[in-house]
């Protein structure tokens, strides 16, 4: 039996209450299909500074380094909202320190919660697209100055940055319906300028069979609400890829369903819900854990290649939601760790794949 280590950074707000559920789910993974995770937890975020007095302590990155995989909730909140090092310093040091360039962020619309959406259920039916967010370049990275009241962010892209990330979309395009959408603001923006050129010619060299389109992300984002069926991959800079990738996960029902994982050259990978701590949900036990446990499919297949084993989880959600076990923010009465008993209860052994699953060349 193959040991794997699973590195829990719970982090803050219903960060802990989400990855309790996925860690549930993933031990149910690990009865059913007899496999050994070690699961080690560490600090992060508001929860490191109180304990370490820093968002990002050595021990924690230590630690997720030696490990398969790393599973992590959400940080941040009004507590430290005034640190000296905020507890989002911290995921971006990690996401650093671990080599993670790209945040794959899929958004698949499930057929019964069509109708739970804020949008019209003609709008949102069969909607099944990826974000593939460049998470290490930009302005969450370049130079940041204070001089009173005048501030800062530079906003930087390398050819190579834009390079890693491009493949890695047109290759998964490859996998799924062959069309990639780059979103840039090359009407303004020099790195956009320079971001268009590079997928461009990465289009031109090495994937001509992929259809490529090139939209503004201000166009994007009424087009993603409008016509979202359209979309297949879409690609695009850090920034633009938070932002689109929150108004995304609405097309699903809610941003607590939504998954992402980080990835880079080797690994560990970092997963994670897109969402953040939720502090007006902390401590209720009423956050959806879908978007964390997803993530935790997304770990198994990706961070430690087990695709069965993704499949048994994302049919376990699957089975759950069509059986009308929601929570709160889908309009059912669930709490967390109620939704989380219910899918990994539904974890069972092979039958075959995942009704939705994500196709994706890594490395
Ligand atoms: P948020 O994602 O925490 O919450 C936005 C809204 O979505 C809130 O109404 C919240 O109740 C709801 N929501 C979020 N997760 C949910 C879930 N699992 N189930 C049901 N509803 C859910 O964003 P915010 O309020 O702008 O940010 C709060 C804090 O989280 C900030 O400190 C921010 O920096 C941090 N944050 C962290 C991460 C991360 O750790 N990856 C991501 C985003 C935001
Ligand atoms: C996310 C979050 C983070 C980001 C913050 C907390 C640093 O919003 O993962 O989407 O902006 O990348
Ligand atoms: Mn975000």
């Amino acid at each position: 039996m193959k040991n794997h280590t699973i590195a829990l950074l719970p982090g803050d707000g219903v960060g802990p209450e989400v990855t309790n559920a996925a860690r549930e789910v993933l031990e149910s993974v690990a009865d059913t299909y007899d496999h050994r995770f070690t699961f080690t937890t560490h600090p992060v975020g508001g929860a490191a500074i109180d304990a370490a007095g820093d968002p990002l302590p050595e021990a924690t990155l230590k630690a997720c380094r030696a490990a398969d995989a790393v599973l992590l909730g959400a940080v941040g909140g009004p507590r430290w909202d005034t640190a000296p090092r905020r507890p989002e310093a911290g995921l971006l040091d990690l996401r650093k320190a671990l080599g993670l360039f790209a945040n794959v962020r899929p958004v698949y619309v499930h057929a019964s919660l069509a109708d739970r959406t804020p949008l019209k259920k003609e709008i949102v039916s069969g909607v099944d697209l990826v974000v593939f967010r460049e998470l290490l370049g930009g302005s969450y990275y370049g130079e940041k100055k204070r001089d009173g009241e005048v501030a800062s962010d530079l906003c930087v892209y390398t050819r190579p940055e834009i390079e890693r990330i491009t493949r890695l979309a047109f290759e998964t395009a490859r996998g799924r319906r062959g069309k990639v959408t780059s979103v840039d603001k090359a009407n303004v923006m020099e790195t956009s300028r320079l971001w268009r050129e590079v997928v461009t010619r990465v289009h031109r060299e090495s994937y001509p069979e992929i259809e490529l389109e090139h939209q503004l992300v201000d166009s994007m984002a009424m087009h993603l609400i409008r016509h979202p069926r359209s979309y297949d991959v879409i690609l695009t800079e850090n920034m633009f890829g938070d932002i689109l990738s929150d108004e995304a996960s609405v097309l699903a029902g809610s941003l607590g369903l939504s998954p992402s994982a980080s990835i880079g050259d080797g690994r560990p990978g970092l997963f994670e819900p897109v969402h953040g701590s939720a502090p007006d949900l902390a401590s209720k036990d009423t956050a959806n854990p879908i978007g964390a446990i997803l993530s935790a499919a997304m770990l198994l297949r990706f961070g430690l290649g087990l695709e069965a084993e993704a499949d048994a989880v994302e049919n376990a959600v699957a089975g759950a939601i069509d059986q009308g076990s929601l929570t709160r923010d889908l309009g059912g009465d669930l709490g967390c760790r109620a939704m989380g008993e219910v899918i990994a209860s539904g974890v069972v052994a092979p039958r075959g794949f995942a009704a939705h699953r994500l196709q994706m060349q890594w490395g």
